[in-house]
């Protein structure tokens, strides 16, 4: 990753590094599945946006190529229980398969799909043109920053766990290649200091469904502990 100088910050930077510097190290394993639940809804809007960015030039071969890895594509395939060897699929669609690999409480997944709905019909009111440009911002190293800082939390083991672990370890290396990574694919959507009102929904949408990511949150139940 390129160090970068503070005249180079922008906007998307900062939330950026708002979610990076999460509470990540700390994370139990239920808070893990939280991560993954919210990332799912993440990963509806994802694709949403690619299909925007793609509508809005249908003769980019770049853009072309980025929907085909990311919407129809067996480069997550096989994964036991998700995928079939060779199955295509969107990367959606894995996560979701992902999820249904643990069973939760009714009210616990009920608590995650209404954070999740919200947040989808927040990204709803994002001017469309930004939602498109997005994709510049999170394939050209925003979400590699992301997944790398999800990734410092303490691996538990278990199937939706090891899965949602495959996935950011998988997207870091589809996204970071100079040549074919998908940054390459989306950087000539150009970036735009509006996308970080998407980067901002999803940092809430995180601290809605983990609290724990909070660290005023874990410091207060320390306290509360004490
Ligand atoms: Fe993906
Ligand atoms: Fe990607």
């Amino acid at each position: 990753m390129l160090a970068r100088d503070s005249s180079q910050i922008s906007r998307n930077d900062i939330v950026i590094d708002e979610i990076c510097s999460l509470n990540w190290r700390n994370l139990s394993a239920d808070d893990m599945t939280a991560v993954a639940w919210a990332y799912y809804y993440f990963s509806i809007q994802f694709r949403e946006n690619l299909r925007i960015a793609c509508a809005s030039r249908p003769d980019d071969p770049a853009l072309k190529l980025l929907l085909a890895e990311e919407c129809d594509t067996s480069n997550l395939s096989p994964y036991p229980g998700i995928a079939e060897a060779g199955e295509k699929m969107n990367h959606d669609e894995f996560m979701r398969r992902a999820l249904k690999l643990k069973q939760l409480p009714a009210e616990t997944r009920w608590r995650f799909s209404r954070a999740g709905s919200n947040y989808l019909s927040a990204v709803k009111n994002v001017p469309t043109h930004i939602r498109g440009q997005s994709m510049a911002s999170y394939e050209d190293g925003g979400l590699e920053r992301v997944f790398e800082a999800m990734l410092t939390a303490p691996h538990h083991d278990d199937p939706l766990l090891n899965a949602f672990r495959f996935f950011l370890a998988e997207h870091i290396r589809f996204d970071s290649d100079p040549v074919a990574g998908h940054g390459n694919l989306s950087r000539h959507l150009g970036d735009d200091d509006k996308i970080s009102e998407l980067w901002r929904l999803f940092l809430q949408l995180l601290i809605e469904a983990t609290p724990s990511l909070s660290h005023q949150a874990r410091e207060e139940r320390i306290h509360a502990a004490s």
